[in-house]
C-alpha cells in the first residue's frame, strides 16, 4: 500500500491568493455592476519590451530551419545569456561572479522552493515574518520542519524574525542560530529594504555561524536609493556563504514566459563539498533547461535597447507606486514601501485585522488588495497593494480610497 508525503498535510488552509479570488468572485456576482480594480496580486500588466519580442520572434523563426533549429537547452542555460547575465548584472556592479555560477532556471518561484534539496533535513531554517510563503511551505513539504500552530500561525522548528514597524519592516540578527537564513530584498510583501552596511552584517554574521543566507532579489530591477545593494555579492565575503536567486518576472515582465536564474558560487562550501556542484547536479537530473526561445528573449533585456525600455516600464510601476503611497497618506494612513519596491504596505486602520480591512475595501471601495497576516502572523493588521496595474486603475483606486 502506498503512503503519501504527510509533511504536505501539515500545512494549513487553502492558499491566499485563492482564498481572495473566491472572495471577489463571490462579490462580483452579488453586485454585477460594480467595477472592481485589483491591486492584489503581483502579476504584471504592461506588454513585453519590443525589442525583446523581436528577439523572441527571431528565435522563433531559427526554430523552424534545420540549420538554426535548437533541441534541449544545455541544462544550466546557454553561454550567450549567462555572460549576458554576468555582465549586466554582476561585473556592472563590481560583484566578482563567472558564468559557470549562474544556473538558468524557469523562474525564482521554482528556484526558492527547490534549493532546500540540497540541504540536510537537520537544518533549521529563519524566515522574515510577514514573508513571501514558498519559503516556508517548501521546507514543510520537505520535513523540515514540525507542526503547524494555530494559536501563533507558525511552525515549530522555524525561527520567525518579525520585520514590524518598529524595525522599519527589516529583520534583525535572530536569538537562536539558524542554518539557512531566507533574506528578500526589496522585499515582498512589506516593500521595504535594507542599506549595504545592513546586509554586511548578515554577511558577517553568517560567515561566523556557519550558515547560508538564500538571497531573493526578484525585486532588484525597483531600487531606486543609492545605498541599497542590487546583489548580495557587493558585499565582502558573500562568496562563501550566499546564493542568490533572481527572476526577469519583475523587471521584464516575464512572469508568463517563465525565466530566472539561480547564482552559487564555487567558494560556498559546507567542508570539502562545494555547493555550485551539489545544485549542478540537482539541475542537470531534474531540469531540461528553459527554452531557447525565451532565453533569447533573456539575453535580449540586457542589450542596451532592451535596458531602455524596460527601464521606461520600471517607472511606469513606480509612478503608481508613488501615486498609491501619496495618496493613502493624504488619506490618512501609516504606509511604508512603494520607493524601492512596487509593493504598498499600509497598516489597516482602526485596529482592524487585515481581513476586515480587505472586505471593507472590496466592499467599499470596489478594491482589492492582499491582506498581510496571509504572509504571517506580523502581517496582521496590515494590507499589500500593489504598484502593477494600469495608472487608470491606481488613479480609480486611490480617488475611490480617499472618498471612504
Ligand atoms: C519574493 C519573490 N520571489 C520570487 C517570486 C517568483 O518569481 P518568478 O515569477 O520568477 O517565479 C516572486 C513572485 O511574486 C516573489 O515575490
Amino acid at each position: 500500500m502506498f503512503k503519501i508525503n504527510e509533511n504536505y498535510l501539515k500545512l494549513p488552509g487553502s492558499y491566499l491568493f485563492s482564498t481572495i479570488a473566491k472572495k471577489v468572485k463571490a462579490y462580483q456576482e452579488a453586485n454585477p455592476d460594480k467595477e472592481i480594480i485589483r491591486l492584489g496580486i503581483g502579476d504584471v500588466t504592461q506588454p513585453i519590451a519590443p525589442k525583446i519580442i523581436d528577439a523572441m520572434h527571431s528565435a522563433v523563426d531559427e526554430m523552424g530551419k534545420a540549420e538554426t533549429f535548437h533541441g534541449y537547452a544545455p541544462d544550466l542555460g546557454y553561454d550567450f545569456l549567462r555572460n549576458a547575465i554576468v555582465e549586466g548584472d554582476y561585473k556592472s556592479r563590481g560583484a566578482d561572479i563567472s558564468a559557470d555560477e549562474i544556473f538558468v532556471s524557469d523562474g525564482a518561484k521554482c528556484d526558492s522552493g527547490n534549493i532546500q534539496e540540497i540541504f540536510s533535513l537537520d537544518n533549521k531554517i529563519a524566515v522574515c515574518d510577514p514573508v513571501y510563503p514558498v519559503y516556508v511551505d517548501t521546507n514543510v513539504m520537505a520535513g523540515r520542519t514540525g507542526n503547524y500552530n494555530s494559536d501563533t500561525e507558525m511552525f515549530e522548528n522555524v525561527i520567525y524574525m518579525q520585520c514590524k514597524e518598529e524595525n522599519n519592516f527589516a529583520p534583525q540578527l535572530p536569538d537562536k542560530t539558524p542554518d539557512i537564513i531566507y533574506l528578500c530584498f526589496p522585499n515582498n510583501p512589506t516593500g521595504s529594504t535594507i542599506n549595504k552596511a545592513q546586509l554586511q552584517e548578515w554577511v558577517d554574521y553568517a560567515n561566523k555561524v556557519g550558515a547560508v543566507i538564500i538571497y531573493d532579489a526578484a525585486y532588484e530591477a525597483y531600487i531606486s536609493e543609492q545605498d541599497v545593494p542590487h546583489t548580495i555579492y557587493e558585499c565582502e565575503g558573500a562568496r562563501t556563504c550566499a546564493i542568490e536567486l533572481k527572476s526577469f518576472s519583475k523587471n521584464a515582465g516575464f512572469t508568463g514566459v517563465r525565466l530566472g536564474y539561480t547564482v552559487v558560487p564555487k567558494d560556498l562550501k559546507c567542508g570539502d563539498v562545494c555547493l555550485n556542484s551539489l545544485w549542478a547536479r540537482r539541475h542537470g537530473t531534474k531540469y531540461n533547461g528553459a527554452p531557447y526561445i525565451i532565453q533569447r528573449a533573456g539575453e535580449a533585456v540586457y542589450s542596451a535597447e532592451g535596458r531602455e525600455q524596460i527601464k521606461k516600464q520600471v517607472a511606469y510601476y513606480m509612478n503608481n507606486a508613488k501615486i498609491i503611497k501619496e495618496g493613502l497618506q493624504t488619506a490618512g494612513f501609516t504606509v511604508s514601501g512603494g520607493v524601492n519596491a512596487p509593493y504598498i504596505w499600509l497598516k489597516t486602520p482602526d485596529k482592524m485585522t487585515s481581513w476586515e480591512f480587505f472586505d471593507y475595501l472590496l466592499e467599499s471601495a470596489n478594491v482589492v488588495g492582499t491582506p498581510g497576516s496571509g504572509f504571517g502572523p506580523s502581517g496582521e493588521g496590515y494590507f499589500r497593494l500593489t504598484a502593477f496595474g494600469s495608472y487608470e486603475n491606481t488613479i480609480a483606486a486611490i480617488d475611490r480610497i480617499k472618498k471612504l
